[in-house]
């Protein structure tokens, strides 16, 4: 009896300590950060801030009071306090991203935009992976965009627009993310094919490669991208024809399609016609056959709106 008993309180002990460490681990985490790493994290962010014209970080990153307190600094609700949100945007600062910025493992939402950092991007974003929105629009990063980034399978939203990223987009990029709504890389100097495997981002709803150095042909995928809205692609060297799909499913909700200023040849396929919420087409600046312009007239209902952003 009291052996039983003791054996039950033994195993009551080790489900205890499993679960205890099972929690540290964050729910199953590959790195054991703590409350007190990220306070290290975000002071290491501080330390690289090399212009503050408000002195916000100066005064009010203060370890005088918890960092959940912080100026721009969310923490989850329960448990042990942890950055869950960090908005510094449009706050004129300058700096670096430190590397130790991988080690805020609860970080879901990460918004610098509108700012002056520069220097690279650190790979060890892609230990976020519980980041869902990544946005830093609007500042003077260069350098490739990690490509672990592009692992982080929990990731909604990208954008990078208006910085100096160069390189070329990994080919597998959609294969780890089947949570991407936003894809938003515009105004960089990207190179390179567009990734072969965009098809797999089946919720995608925004793309834009505006203005980059993006070569090659649109991939076949498109088609199957069927919450697609948004797709800028204009201001690029693609070449070759339009994929035959890019319309092809009746689910297709296309209402801006951008492909002005590149090398596009051939004519537009027939299945334009069955994007009806198309409003804005641009097709200005290819080498596109000039049957298209009347083949568009009869095959599109045009309405006010669509006539007013025709590009051709
Ligand atoms: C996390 O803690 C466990 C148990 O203490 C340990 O085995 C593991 O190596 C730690 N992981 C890291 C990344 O430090
Ligand atoms: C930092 O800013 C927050 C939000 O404005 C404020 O509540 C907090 O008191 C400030 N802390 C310090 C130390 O200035
Ligand atoms: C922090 O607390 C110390 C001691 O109470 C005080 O001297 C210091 O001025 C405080 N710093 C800030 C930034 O509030
Ligand atoms: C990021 O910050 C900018 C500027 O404050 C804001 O306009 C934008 O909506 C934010 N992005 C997201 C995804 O919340
Ligand atoms: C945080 O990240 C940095 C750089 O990635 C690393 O060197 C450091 O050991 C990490 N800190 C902790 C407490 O794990
Ligand atoms: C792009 O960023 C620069 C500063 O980095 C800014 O001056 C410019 O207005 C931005 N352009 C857009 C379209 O946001
Ligand atoms: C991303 O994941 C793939 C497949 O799991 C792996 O082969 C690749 O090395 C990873 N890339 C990075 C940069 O972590
Ligand atoms: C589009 O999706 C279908 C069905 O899942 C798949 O068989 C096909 O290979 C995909 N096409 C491309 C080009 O990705
Ligand atoms: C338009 O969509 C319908 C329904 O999916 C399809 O049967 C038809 O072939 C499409 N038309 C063109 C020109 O692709």
């Amino acid at each position: 009896m009291e052996k039983a008993t003791t054996t039950a309180f033994l195993s009551f002990a080790l489900v205890l300590m499993f679960m205890q460490s099972f929690l540290a681990l964050g729910g199953g985490g590959a790195a054991n950060y703590t409350s007190s790493d990220d306070q290290s994290a975000l002071l290491a962010f501080k330390s690289r801030i090399t212009y503050d014209p408000n002195h916000i970080l100066a005064t009010n990153w203060s370890t005088n009071t918890s960092f959940c307190h912080w100026l721009g600094v969310s923490c989850r609700r329960r448990g042990q306090n942890r950055v869950t949100s960090l908005d510094l945007s449009n706050m004129g600062l300058k700096g670096t991203i430190p590397p130790q910025i991988g080690n805020l493992s609860f970080l879901t939402y990460f918004n610098i935009s509108f700012n002056h950092f520069n220097d690279h991007l650190p790979a060890e974003l892609g230990q976020l992976r519980r980041l869902k929105v990544f946005e830093l629009i609007s500042n003077d990063f260069s350098g490739e965009i990690p490509s672990s980034i592009f692992n982080v399978s929990a990731i909604q939203w990208i954008n990078v627009a208006n910085n100096s990223l160069s390189g070329s987009l990994p080919d597998y990029l959609c294969s780890h993310l089947p949570k991407l709504k936003l894809l938003r890389l515009s105004f960089n100097e990207l190179s390179g094919d567009i990734p072969s495997h965009l098809g797999e981002c089946r919720v995608l709803q925004k793309l834009s490669l505006y203005g980059n150095k993006i070569t090659g042909f649109i991939p076949r995928g498109i088609g199957n991208l069927t919450l697609l809205k948004w797709l800028y692609l204009g201001e690029n060297n693609l070449q070759g024809e339009l994929p035959p799909d890019i319309c092809s499913s009746d689910v297709h909700g296309l209402e801006i399609l951008v492909l002005e200023r590149n090398q596009l040849t051939g004519s537009i396929p027939r299945s334009i016609s069955n994007c009806t919420s198309l409003r804005v087409l641009s097709l200005a600046d290819n080498k596109l056959s000039d049957s298209y312009r009347g083949y568009l007239c009869m095959g599109i209902n045009l309405r006010g709106s669509y006539l007013a952003a025709l590009g051709i």
